[in-house]
């Protein structure tokens, strides 16, 4: 079974052509490519590489592209190529090279992916929230965006390790040791413990303002925190282990698992090791008693990695971390996941690391953050969004769907629906954003079971589950695999393209690290796949082979929604 992308087929035979028609014009193969086509009646795949050619070529692109278009043999799943406007080259793929294909990728449990990733593997930092604070709307954000990753890889064959950089290490703890000792209620710290963490802090933090001595003991307790001192540090581990089971209260919600939980304290040793690879690289600078790496040339202005009080901070961590990871698992890639606020940090990161010869690329993956309009939440302090009361409410609101569509269902199930519906709500609302726009959150939206929604795709799925278990029901004996696919519509024909298109959209969102890009694509089949079912109305009573061939059609979509979906972290029940 051979599954190579169409894309890859077909611009592998442009590049051919080019090659064929212009032997000695110089033209780079890799400039040359085919894609799926835009928009309708422009065949099912087009070449415009004619266009950029004009110059180099010195003719008309039509006639560049009369040129590339006589090159024979055509590729065998090729119908025809028609020739469109200026100089664009479309291709039609023949409907029996289709059906082949879509009884191909039935068969296929990996829907044509390939196992690219074998043997190399990536770390992919995500989520790292704060000790002692809850996790913001960016974290939800880059637990689920880096999860999405983290479940490509996985499946494209990478070794993914999964790691959460926990910020536990840093000045504040000086004020939560403070804090804990004056003022901490116990009930509170075992009811809701990052809350009860988070009042302490504040107000130890509020009286560090007003109150000299204070603040001089909260230092002084750092020190000792620092220097190892048993108490404060047995004080601090309590921090970070209350934090983490919530984190993880969280992560079990959102089907969320990591390899590691390395906060930014797990390289403290080797902080001074950074410092002393900077200076034999000759790139040390001291300013104001601050140690810094002078990027303005680079115009990335300066990182600082230590300050002049002696502390290192975020970046020589950050620094320290890259060659622990180099060391300890060769990854050809680290990839970290956070909001966009921190794009300059990850520039002079990436920067200074490639002075210290970090033999890893350096990916980072930043999105906007997601506006909330007023009153979006039912449960709000002040500016701080309670993730789980965001989570809660989204299964309540999904609770109540699941009700109404459908009342017959036992209340164990409806409740399992409504989770899988309600943050699959959530979660899908991060995922299918262009990462870099702005987006605002509402539930009308997120929660559409007629529009770009989770909801709508996990419909689609346990509709074609439940057409495939009527088939079953009414056709107990038959088999299907003596029966194969032929597309008689319009309709069938188009999903069956889209669906060949799987791999093609996957490698793209896999690349660019776009989740989004998938998200599209499902949407995309899921509104075919409805129109399919508008258009063939009943079609379990057509005539036994077509019947069969649409079921199977059926079986397919649902393969892909469902792998799609949960390579987004996305459930799909069977029923709804
Ligand atoms: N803890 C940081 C924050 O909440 C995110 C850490 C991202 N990862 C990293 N290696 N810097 O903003």
């Amino acid at each position: 079974m051979n599954l190579n992308p169409i894309d890859q087929i077909l611009s592998t035979w442009a590049r051919e052509a080019v090659a064929g028609a212009f032997p000695d014009a110089g033209i780079d193969p890799e400039s040359i490519g085919v894609v799926r086509a835009s928009a309708e009646g422009f065949g099912d795949y087009q070449c415009n590489s004619a266009m950029p050619l004009a110059k180099t070529l010195r003719q008309p692109p039509r006639q560049i592209a009369e040129q590339i278009a006589a090159h024979a043999p055509l590729p065998e799943m090729v119908e025809k190529l028609e020739l469109a406007g200026p100089g664009f080259i479309n291709f039609y793929l023949k409907t029996e090279w289709l059906n082949e294909r879509a009884g191909d990728l039935l068969k296929d449990e990996r829907l044509g992916v390939p196992l690219t990733g074998v043997g190399t593997s990536v770390v992919i930092d995500y989520s790292s929230p704060n000790v002692a604070k809850p996790m913001h709307i960016g974290h939800i954000r880059s637990t689920v965006i880096g999860n999405a990753l983290d479940r490509m890889h996985r499946f494209a064959g990478y070794e993914v390790v999964a790691d959460n950089h926990l910020g536990d290490w840093g000045t504040q703890f000086g004020l939560m040791i403070m804090g804990y000792r004056h003022f901490v209620d116990e009930a509170a710290l075992a009811d809701d413990p990052i809350a009860e963490l988070e009042r302490i802090y504040v107000k130890s933090y509020n009286q560090s303002k007003e109150d000299e001595n204070w603040l001089a003991s909260a230092k002084a307790e750092l020190v000792k925190l620092q220097q190892g001192d048993a108490d404060n540090l047995a004080l601090w581990q309590n921090f970070v282990d209350l934090s983490i089971a919530e984190f993880n209260r969280i992560y079990a919600r959102l089907d969320v698992a990591f390899d590691l939980y390395r906060g930014e304290s797990y390289y403290n040793d080797a902080l001074p090791g950074v410092l002393a690879a900077l200076e034999a690289k000759g790139v040390l600078v001291e300013s104001d008693g601050a140690k810094i790496v002078d990027l303005e040339a680079e115009k990335l202005g300066v990182a600082m990695v230590q300050k002049s009080d002696g502390a290192f901070n975020y970046t020589t961590t950050d620094l320290a971390t890259v060659q622990s990871r180099v060391a300890e698992f060769s990854p050809e890639a680290i990839i970290y996941v956070t909001d966009e606020r921190q794009q300059l940090h990850f520039k002079q990161l990436f920067h200074v690391s490639r002075i210290l010869a970090c033999p890893a690329r350096l990916v980072h993956v930043w999105f906007g953050l997601m506006r909330l309009p007023e009153a979006t939440f039912s449960t709000r302090e002040g500016n701080v969004i309670k993730l789980e009361a965001l989570l809660d409410e989204a299964e309540a609101r999904a609770l109540e769907m699941a009700k109404a569509k459908s009342p017959e269902m036992p209340e164990a199930d409806q409740a399992e629906v409504a989770r899988a519906l309600g943050i699959g709500a959530i979660k899908y609302t991060d995922l299918s954003q262009n990462p870099h726009s702005l987006v605002t959150f509402t539930w009308e939206k997120a929660l559409d079971t007629k529009g770009n929604s989770a909801p709508y795709l996990q419909y689609s799925y346990a509709r074609n589950r439940s057409v495939m278990d009527k088939y079953a029901a009414r056709f107990p004996a038959a088999d299907l695999d003596a029966f194969g696919i032929h597309l008689e519509e319009e309709i069938e024909r188009k999903l069956v393209l889209k669906m060949a298109q799987f791999n093609e959209v996957f490698q793209a969102a896999l690349g660019h690290y776009r989740p989004n890009l998938l998200a599209d694509y499902l949407y995309e089949l899921a509104q075919l796949n409805s129109s399919f079912y508008q258009n063939l109305p009943k079609f379990l009573d057509s005539d036994e082979g077509l019947r069969e061939s649409r079921i199977k059609l059926c079986s397919l979509v649902a393969a892909i929604l469902r792998r799609g979906l949960d390579l987004l972290g996305i459930r799909t029940p069977e029923r709804i």
